[in-house]
């Protein structure tokens, strides 16, 4: 069972903030994560992957082409997975222009970068480790980090989420006080299974009920909801009692719940 996390500082829903204020800034970078801050995010979420050489790197798609200037920097090395450059060539990639040229020169950030960065923050964080298959051996990567970085592993501050649930079973086993998170709509009948290892469970919000919210809930469960932008989308959920609202627009989550 989870404890109350020490982010959720009033009995408002904790407002987490999706890849950042990632409707404002290019997603899974610094900048995106300063600006949840200013719009009073309690949380913010990112994506990590793994390079070649093994460093973790924040990134949502398992190809560097959507988010960054790979294609331009590197024509030969279709089809530009994360998983097929070095930090050192990631490193060389525009993160920003594609949102906007304003974000130009940002940088794809590692995860240490982030951790230390974002360290003296108030922000908790909800930490998505994506397409774990791809990188065997990423949790056992992902928990030193985390080592590296004590203040992110005081109670209540960090929660580890993934769509692949074997992997937070194993991340479970290796960092036990850090609460993990699934990534989908586990069944009703798979809830008592789910307690035994995770904390939270976090589903997309459009076919989420009430009733759904209390079963997780008597299972002493919390839950997150995703990704919900628009002010009677995050009013119904409230109204739900879900525990947290994962938005891609923190300020307006921050206009329902204090307006
Ligand atoms: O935190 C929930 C959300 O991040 C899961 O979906 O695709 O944005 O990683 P996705
Ligand atoms: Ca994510």
């Amino acid at each position: 069972a989870a404890a109350t996390p020490s982010h959720r500082r009033t009995a408002e829903v904790v407002t987490v903030a999706h890849r950042g204020a990632s409707a404002y800034a290019p997603e899974n970078t610094i900048t995106a994560f300063r600006m949840a801050r200013d719009q009073h995010a309690h949380m913010f979420e990112l994506d990590v992957q793994e390079t070649k050489d093994h460093k973790l790197v924040l990134m949502h798609d398992t190809t560097l082409t959507r988010t960054t200037n790979v294609e331009r920097v590197f024509p030969g090395h279709a089809p530009w997975r994360v998983r097929d450059l070095t930090l050192a060539q990631v490193k060389k990639l525009d993160a920003g222009s594609w949102f906007g040229r304003a974000y130009r020169g940002e940088r794809v950030p590692t995860l240490g970068e982030t951790l230390r960065a974002m360290g003296g923050s108030r922000l908790g964080l909800l930490l998505e480790i994506k397409e774990p298959r791809l990188y065997p051996g990423i949790e056992a990567r992902v928990a030193l980090e985390l080592r590296r970085h004590p203040e992110w592993l005081r109670p209540g501050r960090l929660v580890v989420q993934s769509f692949d649930w074997t992997s937070m079973r194993r991340f479970h086993r290796l960092l036990p006080a850090v609460p993990v998170g699934l990534l989908g709509t586990p069944a009703s009948s798979q809830l008592p299974g789910v307690a035994t290892y995770a904390s939270y469970v976090n589903v997309p919000y459009g076919r989420l009920s009430a009733a759904y919210v209390r079963r997780v809930h008597g299972r002493h469960l919390r839950l997150f909801a995703w990704t919900v932008d628009s002010p009677s989308a995050m009013r119904r959920l409230i109204s739900y009692k879900v525990d947290g609202i994962i938005t891609d627009k923190p300020d307006v989550l921050h206009g329902v719940t204090s307006g």
